[in-house]
């Protein structure tokens, strides 16, 4: 097929990588200076990527980012009788408004954590008297994985509120909060991909928000992610979907949605069972790097079925390998950061190890830096901490200035495994 993938980041590397393998065709907008067949056309212009689309004959096209998702993109394709993989602005609801998700999983029974919805300062600042604590709070909008405050004490959550509706730091993002209850366990992250009826889920990951060692410093868009995450036992994958995605689909349908594209589950594993923290409508990043190449079977071929609503007839296979990705960030990040640094090195990989790009362009015969999470090193082997070791192995070899990443990715899933 001829396809087009929308967005820049390691994630879209790691989509063109999968695809590539299958022998399709590919375009990337805007692109990095890992993916080929870039083309400068904004993210956000629905019509633009749409001319490309007829004038290429684009057979398919794969939204990476939520924004253009929650924008309405898919509605746009449609409208034009394209074929784009992702939900519709009405259904990209349940990532791009937390409070819409929040009420949603509370009318099909989901588990997940007690809130509390606020569109009034006062009102929100009144509800935390006499609650316990931490507490988290959240923007019920679109804020770059920047909106989620965890608040020890309640002037911490006064000072969040503060800066959500009154501040406006997160701009109209923050004007909805979502006040939860804090929740202990380990996260994983599961995403399947949806053609309406039938949820057909990836291996099981797990991210590294913090930035560093030993979920220390400041969240960031994530710092290296595993898979399969073991956490994830087959029990936990079986209550996914008996608790979360098949009730998830059938509330959706009574609000009369209808949702193809990926649902990706962020899970905290709690003492008291499984409790859903957020939707994405998105691969996540940088857990694509780690579930795609773990996944056999032709992504093109199995996003079509999503569209043509027959996932049902196709299998999905996984390797049963293991993957680890390092992502290598700029100084300075979550941050200010500085762009244009020269990247050393095998950017590249080989057989057991892929180098995908992120934040990257190239500058002549350069490779230089353009961004906060630079570049996403995965390892593949065939447990989890050979994967490990290729990818810290092939990250001793990339050098740009300032360069950060974490030496513990992985750490649970091996003490799981007993490595
Ligand atoms: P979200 O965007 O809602 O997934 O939140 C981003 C991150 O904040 C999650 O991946 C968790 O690490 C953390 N988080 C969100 N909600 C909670 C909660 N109720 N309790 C504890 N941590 C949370
Ligand atoms: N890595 C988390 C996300 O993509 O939302």
């Amino acid at each position: 097929m001829r396809i087009l993938i929308v967005g820049s980041g390691g994630r879209e590397h790691a989509l063109a990588w999968q695809l590539a393998r299958h022998g399709h065709e590919l375009w990337c907008a805007p692109g990095n200076a890992g993916t080929a067949g870039n083309v400068e056309i904004d993210i956000l212009d629905s019509r633009a990527l749409a001319d490309f689309c007829v004038r290429e004959r684009v057979d398919l096209a794969i939204a990476g980012p939520e924004a253009p998702l929650v924008a309405g993109l898919a509605d746009d394709f449609a409208a034009r009788g394209l074929r784009l993989f992702g939900p519709t602005a009405a259904a990209a609801r349940l990532e791009g408004d937390k409070a819409f998700a929040k009420r949603l999983m509370a009318s099909a029974g989901i588990p997940t954590a007690e809130f509390a919805v606020f569109e009034e300062f006062d009102a929100a600042r009144d509800y935390l008297r006499g609650r316990r604590f931490p507490l988290v709070v959240k923007a019920a909008g679109l804020a770059a994985g920047k909106g989620v405050i965890v608040c020890p004490a309640r002037a911490d959550a006064e000072r969040a509120l503060t800066q959500m509706m009154r501040s406006q730091t997160f701009g109209p993002a923050g004007l909805k909060v979502v006040i939860e209850e804090f929740l202990d366990g380990e996260e994983v992250s599961i995403i399947g991909l949806c053609d309406g009826r039938t949820v057909r889920c990836l291996a099981p990951s797990q991210d590294h928000k913090r930035l560093l060692d030993g979920d220390e410093g400041p969240n960031t868009g994530g710092m290296g992610a595993y898979a399969p995450a073991p956490a994830a036992t087959a029990e936990v994958r079986q209550a996914v979907d008996e608790q979360v995605f098949q009730p998830l689909l059938a509330e959706l349908a009574r609000e009369g949605l209808e949702y193809r594209g990926v649902i990706y589950a962020g899970l905290m594993l709690t003492a008291r069972g499984l409790r859903v923290l957020e939707f994405n409508c998105r691969f996540g990043d940088p857990e694509a790097q780690v579930v795609l190449p773990l996944l056999e079977s032709d992504l093109g071929e199995l996003c079509l079925a999503c569209i043509e609503g027959r996932l049902g007839e196709v299998e999905l296979h996984g390797s049963g390998r293991h993957a680890l990705c390092v992502v290598l960030a700029s100084g300075g990040y979550p941050d200010v950061i500085r762009r244009g640094l020269p990247i050393t090195g095998d950017l590249v990989g080989g057989d057991d190890v892929v180098v995908f790009h992120a934040g990257t362009k190239r500058d002549g015969d350069r490779v230089v830096t353009s961004g906060g999470r630079v570049l996403g090193v995965t390892g593949i082997g065939d447990s989890l901490s050979e994967a490990r070791d290729r990818a810290y192995a092939a990250v001793a070899g990339i050098e740009f200035e300032g360069r950060q990443f974490r030496t513990d990715i992985g750490r649970r899933g091996l003490a799981h495994s007993g490595g």
